[in-house]
């Protein structure tokens, strides 16, 4: 059977062989085989999302937020060692986060300190215009909420939407031409560059998931 960069199942130590070789992404998801909490979907959204966010955001304290185990904190620490520390918030930290933190710790003695998690809504935690905040699948209008803290804050940010919700969140009038979902995703970069906002826009590779639009911003220097 074909292996479905999409699945569901949890990575154990059956997948280790095929991560052999000795690129940081193996490395990364030989770590998570050998704990087997992690469904192998996430490992590659994670991946996927904090590789093409490091291209072009570097630097910042990581804010991961709605982060669940946060793997896609951990990632981006580990694509630029220049991001001094990570805080990695949601309502409800599952068990798996500490499972996994502490075998990536294992395996990246650097990251020893530098991560955090903070059960607690995401309108609790406090931004600044130095943070990359970052929000893998925050389902429907909590992408909103994530986008408004952190460009309040005038911080970098990055977000993969989902569960996009026609009811709650803004098509922008624009749902006329473009499904409703790509309507609301346009509405969020188009307010987020009137923001004062360098923007990219881009996806993810669709084996992996179909909600696979990726909006990374940038603050621009008024100075
Ligand atoms: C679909 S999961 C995504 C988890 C993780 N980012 C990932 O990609 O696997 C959405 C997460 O949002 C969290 N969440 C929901 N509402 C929240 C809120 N108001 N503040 C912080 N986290 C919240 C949930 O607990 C859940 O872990």
């Amino acid at each position: 059977m074909a292996f479905s960069l999409s699945s569901r199942a949890r990575l154990t130590r059956h997948d280790l062989g095929r991560f052999s070789n000795s690129t940081l992404f193996d490395r990364l998801a030989r770590a998570i085989c050998e704990v087997g909490c992690l469904p192998r979907k996430e490992l590659y959204e994670a991946w996927e999302m904090a590789k093409r966010v490091r291209r072009h955001v570097r630097g910042g304290r990581v804010v991961d937020i709605a982060g669940g185990h946060g793997l896609l904190a951990h990632a981006l620490l580990l694509l630029d060692d220049t991001s001094p520390a990570a805080v990695v918030v949601d309502r409800v930290v599952p068990p798996s986060a500490a499972t996994l933190h502490t075998a990536l710790i294992a395996a990246w003695p650097r990251l020893a300190g530098r991560l955090r998690f903070e059960s607690m809504d995401l309108d609790d935690v406090a931004l600044g215009a130095g943070d990359l905040v970052v929000s893998c699948h925050a389902c429907g209008a909590l992408t909103d909420r994530v986008i408004e803290r952190a460009a309040a804050a005038g911080a970098s940010l990055a977000v993969l939407p989902c569960c996009h919700d026609l009811s709650s969140c803004d098509t922008g009038d624009l749902s006329g031409w473009a499904d409703g979902a790509l309507a609301i995703d346009m509405t969020r970069a188009i307010r987020l560059k009137a923001q004062e906002y360098q923007i990219w826009t881009m996806k993810i590779p669709e084996e992996i998931t179909a909600k696979n639009r990726l909006l990374i911003g940038n603050r621009v220097s008024l100075d």
